[in-house]
């Protein structure tokens, strides 16, 4: 039951959305917060209360872009107006080909006035408001059905949930921009996606659509997306003029619109701008490859047309790729942040589009065998868009018979562990502990909260340990008390956070041994692995050296993991840090989950309601000794643990004749009282 909500409350909660929602403008779509991250949670938790508190909630609240449920497939929606694609444009020439078509057109002699602003690379959405609010968002599909994707769309902070702040709002508008990812963002979730042994994406584009493209909002939401909003399908109730006084409306309405536009008459002047843009293109956070041409008249372009699938008042003028010729001098294999080895050539230097190219990445093995890569070949290298230059192809006919082959090497370039393919894999990895080239990455997952859960050592304040020298290897975290001073000195550290850091390492002592395998960072060894692995060994020694097969005893456990279990425990040096990591571990848990006698052995659990300890704590308490938790009471549960307000779940394990339990009499069960920890 919700509190009866006054007049006062609820201006204080309208209050809070409108001043949420601006500083989300601020961040997300102008890049300039106007308070810290730390004044926008406070106030987003306040919110959050109260409207829990009295169950009233806005339909533009922050709070709901996030929790919907997943869905089992997208539903179909018809655009009002046809979502067109565009021509290309190759050349200047084509360029002032589409300036005299559209003069003929318009049986025109004088300039026409043109926008011209980058052409993103990503996916197009439309999104629909009804009366100022969000209603919809869509994919273009064929441009006249798209697959309906609001719950994923809603995610994207930059998008506004309610156009305000303008005087003028149709009663219905559908929007279309490009939904798009950051380049940088994209390499950081490409490492991840390496690290944890899944498939990379090719580009920005592919991340941004398959990120829009998933059944569950909360992966969406995980990805940072952007939008550049630059054209209109349907209005009602309102009349734009051009494509100048479109985009002011956007900014108006703080909905975001392209990094650069430009208004200019005659094509000449267009052909200014692309070169400008092209210029730019480098300084763009996004991947661009070309610059789209409108004309900036509404009336002309209605008078214009399409045709069945492009208009006839817009086109796209695409960058060429840049090229050039070159000699592969050397190849050298390159460890990465997450231990993928690359192969990387080493060219004679070459201008490519005024740039000087001296290395190229051959990205992999299997790459360089499809492509024939050898050392002293003379080679096309490409410098596409903003990603790194790479090999195009070998001019196999300038081959002196000199050239060599580049094999995968045996051990890694920068600690000398031995490097591991795995079958079907394109990847080469050193999976060492102790490479230098990985170990900041391997601290940030060791102390992020699914592994030892250090609160207070994000990755920018690891990053900034590692550059001052205090932190060069896992076991230096515990050393840290010993350094308070040093902390003090540092940005970011006062008294206060640099104790709180100390305190919430200590407490990382007491990790499980289920969370420090999952922190060791082993490839494809996930939680539930790790679990898994934690159960059945019960001691981490009894890993060490460990066989494959031994592994695939554990009958959830596939082969790549066990095989990449096996590599990692094989390594002698790995073994060396484990135990002298191990040493400064001091739970009772760890050595309670070496005892044989694991009380909760075999008997599966369900929590529901508030309990005294985070549910992440009590999860982790009933596995630490044998337990395993699901998420919905069945028959074959043996204990719902419950606390207050325990909602539906309880009386489905009372029907089920399911036993039911407080935290406190867990506690007991596993021989521990209340107050006692
Ligand atoms: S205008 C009919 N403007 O390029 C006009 N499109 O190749 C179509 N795109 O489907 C859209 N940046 O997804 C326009 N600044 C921009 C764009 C842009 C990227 C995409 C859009 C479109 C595709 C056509």
């Amino acid at each position: 039951m919700s509190d009866k909500i006054s007049e006062g409350i609820k201006k204080e909660i309208e209050k809070l959305v409108k001043e949420l929602n601006y500083h989300c403008y601020r961040y997300y779509v102008l890049d300039s917060p106007v308070v810290s991250d730390e004044e926008y949670d406070s106030l987003y938790l306040k919110l959050k209360e109260l409207e829990k508190k009295y169950n009233y909630i806005l339909p533009d609240s922050p709070t709901q872009r996030i929790g919907a449920p997943p869905l089992y497939k997208f539903e179909k929606v018809k655009h009002t107006e046809p979502m067109l694609s565009l021509d290309n444009a190759f050349s200047y020439d084509d360029v002032n080909e589409f300036d005299r078509r559209v003069k003929r057109l318009m049986r025109s002699e004088g300039d026409i006035e043109y926008t011209v602003e980058p052409k993103y690379d990503g996916l197009a959405i439309e999104l629909t408001y009804r009366k100022g609010l969000f209603y919809r968002a869509s994919t273009r599909g064929d441009g006249y059905e798209g697959e309906d994707v609001t719950q994923n769309i809603r995610t994207i902070k930059s998008i506004p949930l309610k156009i305000e702040a303008h005087d003028e709002i149709p009663d219905e508008i559908d929007i279309r921009g490009e939904v798009y990812m950051d380049i940088d963002e994209f390499e950081k979730l490409n490492r991840e996606r390496e690290q944890k042994g899944e498939p990379v994406f090719a580009n920005p584009r592919n991340a941004a659509a398959g990120s829009v493209r998933q059944l569950d909002p909360s992966i969406t939401a995980s990805r940072k997306l952007h939008i550049a909003c630059y054209g209109i399908g349907a209005v009602k109730g309102m009349d734009f003029k051009s494509q100048w006084q479109l985009i002011k409306w956007f900014e108006k309405a703080r909905f975001a619109v392209p990094a650069f536009i430009k208004s200019v008459k005659g094509i000449d002047n267009v052909v200014n701008v692309i070169k400008e843009i092209e210029e730019r293109r480098m300084t763009f956070s996004f991947e661009t490859d070309g610059a789209v041409i409108k004309v900036n008249d509404f009336e002309l372009q209605r008078i214009l047309g399409a045709k069945t699938r492009e208009p006839r008042w817009a086109i796209a003028y695409k960058f060429p790729a840049h090229q050039g010729t070159t000699r592969i001098k050397e190849i050298i294999a390159s460890v990465g942040r997450t231990g993928v080895i690359t192969p990387v050539a080493m060219l004679e230097p070459v201008r490519i589009g005024g740039v000087t190219v001296s290395r190229s990445t051959l990205h992999n093995w299997d790459e360089i065998e499809r492509k024939d890569i050898r050392i002293g070949d003379t080679v096309v290298v490409e410098r596409a868009g903003d990603v790194i230059p790479h090999v195009v192809m070998v001019i196999k006919e300038k081959r002196t018979g000199k050239e060599r082959a580049f094999p995968i090497p045996d051990r890694c370039p920068d600690c000398g562990s031995k490097v591991v393919r795995e079958e079907g894999e394109v990847a080469a990895r050193c999976i060492s502990l102790h490479c230098p080239a990985q170990v900041q990455e391997k601290i940030i997952h060791f102390v992020s909260r699914g592994g030892m859960d250090i609160e207070g050592l994000g990755e920018k304040n690891v990053e900034l340990l590692y550059s001052k020298g205090l932190i060069k290897h896992f076991s230096d975290i515990y050393q840290l008390h010993m350094h308070k001073e040093d902390l003090l000195g540092l940005p970011r550290f006062g008294e206060k956070s640099a104790q709180n850091l100390i305190d919430a390492i200590e407490k990382s002592r007491r990790a499980t041994l289920s969370r420090f395998l999952f922190a060791i960072g082993i490839l494809h060894v996930g939680e539930y692995s790790s679990k898994l692995l934690a159960r059945n060994f019960r001691v981490l020694e009894a890993l060490y050296y460990i066989e494959k097969e031994k592994i695939l005893e554990i009958k959830q456990i596939g082969d790549k993991i066990a095989a990449s279990v096996a590599a990692f425990f094989s390594d002698e040096k790995n073994i060396e840090t484990l135990k002298s990591l191990e040493l400064e571990l001091t739970n009772p848990d760890f050595v309670l989950s070496k005892k044989s006698d694991m009380l909760l052995e075999g008997l599966s659990f369900v929590i529901t309601g508030t309990l005294a300890k985070s549910r992440k704590e009590v999860e982790d308490l009933i596995e630490s000794n044998g337990g395993h938790v699901s998420k919905s009471v069945s028959a074959g549960t043996n204990y719902l643990i419950f606390g207050e307000e325990p909602g539906s779940k309880l009386q489905k394990a009372r029907s089920l004749g399911v036993k039911t339990v407080s935290y406190e009499e867990l506690l007991e069960m596993v021989g521990e009282r209340t107050g006692k920890r």
